[in-house]
């Protein structure tokens, strides 16, 4: 029988659960960048919480207590606290933070003038990795759960003109129950590891918008744009007038009950995006009290057999692999210069195309892709060891897909949503990724779906030279995609001679991963593990043996530039470094950057 206190300490918790299972789900705000904002983000103030007292222990951080007199006892103080930038993650900004694996509380403070009645007020955050408790002046607002997408809570009532106090907690901590998993081979980088923002809005406003091709209309001269926005509201109807100047349109949108508009829109001369011609249309939605302007490409992506096609016309995707990391700074991409370094390597490579591994990066890559022309793989991180039997698992897939959907959905680079990496097909797994393959076309019916599936034959003893790629979920896939690791994790490169792939269906064919570690400046003969020239002969026989692939689409080999991982540990070659780039953390290519790009060069 449980005692008094131990029954309300439980009802105390169960509170807190019912609490945040309510506030807890935030609106979306769209383009967040185009919106009236105030960048927080800067210097924040930052306690260690390793006990994971912060919240309910005998000193609550987010209450920002502070002491009344000099008899007065406070055990912790955010005005005396050292500062952690953000965004970005704790980890490479203090010695003492590298490894450090639980929960950091960080505090902004910020005065807001002008507050009006007729406004709304959102704390916006890009990203933050993993587990956030969110809390303003002194209120619990909720809990976000997911490293990679976007969130925000609405602060309205309780913003005021002077100190206002935003108070988070972060915890990276892994758990088997997460998305992703316990194991994983990238490092766990912690904290707000991407802009924080305050956004104003009218008190009804236009939370999102979703534009794209009608597929059906390809081939007409009179092409049509089909969209759909959403109002958030607390007024009554709203004119709202989609504006694209060059195209001369400008049409009114009825919103109906549902704050919902859907409309179709019947253009000439509509100039269709790709990677030689990525023309970006600057688009205006309008109500009488908001204006959000972007910019979106309009394009077709499609398979017919073993062909992906782009507008109607076959395409090779001449691809790379790339973790959303700023190897040089050791710190999660966070910027647009960050986007522009990375894909400035891969325009050198010779690629149109990059697989943004395992997990939603910063919004900035997707957008600089739009307008680089490169097009784009995207993916949760469904990866490894998830835990495919838990319900709870599965409903925060459909949340994280969903917040990355809304986010990406009007960038035009983007043409794959990938459902996992290198996972076995279990049934739990299969039914799982299934029904989440069904959800996502649900939302988003203007991209395909793929998946990293098998490793490759030497690992599974497979003893025929021809591998049959062969996984349950292919069959509710548009693309067929595998990692291969021929000539690092199974035999020499000298096995790829003998051996080939080939699809059991007839879908184009992607090789999502395959590639050898090399450390920059070590070089050798070819035979030498470790040495470039070990990893340069790798590149030579896999891509011979790639060409013999029926249906070969593309390929993202792993990976464009060495990234951090705790499980590569080697010492005087890895020392936490995943060391499988083409380019090291110094940025300095290797030899088998230029065996790709001379690859590519003929393709
Ligand atoms: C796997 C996995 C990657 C990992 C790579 C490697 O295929 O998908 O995340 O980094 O192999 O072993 O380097």
């Amino acid at each position: 029988m449980l005692n008094l206190n131990k029954r309300i300490v439980i009802f105390y918790l169960l509170l807190i659960t019912i609490f945040y299972s309510v506030r807890g789900q935030n609106v979306f705000i769209a383009n967040s960048q185009n919106r009236n904002l105030t960048s927080l983000n800067g210097k924040w103030k930052y306690i260690i919480d390793l006990y994971e007292t912060g919240q309910t222990g005998f000193m609550p951080l987010y209450m920002n207590i502070k002491p009344k007199d000099k008899t007065d006892r406070v055990e912790y103080s955010f005005d005396q606290a050292r500062t952690l930038w953000v965004p970005g993650s704790w980890n490479t900004q203090k010695p003492e933070l590298y490894y450090y694996e639980g929960t950091i509380w960080y505090r902004k403070t910020f005065d807001k003038k002008d507050i009006s009645e007729d406004k709304r007020y959102f704390v916006y955050f890009g990203a933050a990795n993993y587990l956030s408790t969110v809390t303003f002046n002194g209120k619990i607002l909720g809990k976000h759960e997911g490293g990679f997408t976007p969130f925000c809570f609405e602060v309205t009532n309780l913003i005021k003109e002077k100190e206002n106090c935003l108070i988070v907690g972060v915890s990276n901590t892994r758990s088997n129950d997460q998305i992703p998993a316990k194991v994983t081979d990238w490092f766990n980088h912690g904290g707000l590891i991407r802009d924080v923002k305050l956004i104003e809005t009218p008190a009804s406003f236009i939370s999102n918008y979703f534009l794209s091709l009608d597929k059906s209309t390809l081939n007409n001269k009179i092409k049509t744009i089909k969209g759909r926005l959403t109002l958030n509201g607390k007024t009554g109807q709203q004119k709202v007038w989609l504006i694209i100047p060059e195209l001369k349109v400008r049409k009114e949108i009825t919103i109906d009950a549902s704050w919902t508009g859907n409309f179709t829109i019947d253009v000439k001369h509509l100039g269709l995006w790709s990677p030689e011609n990525p023309i970006l249309y600057t688009i205006s939605i309008e109500t009488e009290n908001e204006k959000i302007q972007d910019r979106i490409g309009f394009r077709a992506i499609e398979t017919k057999g073993k062909q992906i096609l782009l507008n109607g016309k076959p395409i090779f995707l001449r691809g790379i692999s790339l973790h959303d990391e700023n190897p040089v700074r050791r710190d999660r991409a966070n910027s647009v210069d960050d986007a522009r370094l990375v894909l400035g390597w891969a325009k050198e490579l010779g690629c149109n195309f990059v697989r943004l591994a395992h997990y939603p990066h910063q919004e900035n890559i997707v957008r600089l892709a739009d307008e680089m022309g490169i097009m784009l793989w995207e993916e949760l991180p469904l990866y490894w060891g998830i835990d495919w039997d838990n319900p709870n698992v599965y409903q925060k897939a459909i949340d994280q897909y969903s917040a990355l959907i809304n986010r990406d959905f009007n960038r035009a680079s983007s043409i794959i949503w990938s459902i996992t990496n290198e996972t076995a097909p279990t049934p739990a797994r299969n039914q799982f990724l299934i029904s989440l393959a069904e959800h996502i076309r649900t939302l988003d019916n203007t991209r395909l779906l793929s998946a990293a599936c098998k490793k490759d034959q030497a690992e599974d003893g497979h003893p025929d030279n021809d591998y049959t790629l062969s996984d349950p979920i292919m069959g509710y896939l548009d693309i067929i995609s595998f990692n291969e690791y021929l000539g690092w994790y199974g035999g020499l490169p000298a096995e790829c001679r003998k051996k080939t792939y080939k699809a059991s269906m007839d879908k184009p064919v992607i090789v999502s991963e395959f590639g050898g570690g090399a450390l920059q400046g070590f070089y050798a003969d070819s035979l030498t593990r470790w040495s470039e020239d070990y990893q340069a002969y790798l590149y030579k026989e896999n891509l011979a043996m790639f060409d013999r692939i029926d249906g070969l689409a593309g390929m993202t080999p792993w990976i464009l530039v060495d990234f951090m991982s705790p499980l590569r540990q080697l010492p005087d070659v890895q020392d936490g470094w995943n060391r499988k780039g083409l380019i090291s953390e110094k940025g300095i290519k290797k030899k088998a950057f230029f065996i790709l790009q001379e690859f590519y060069r003929k393709k």
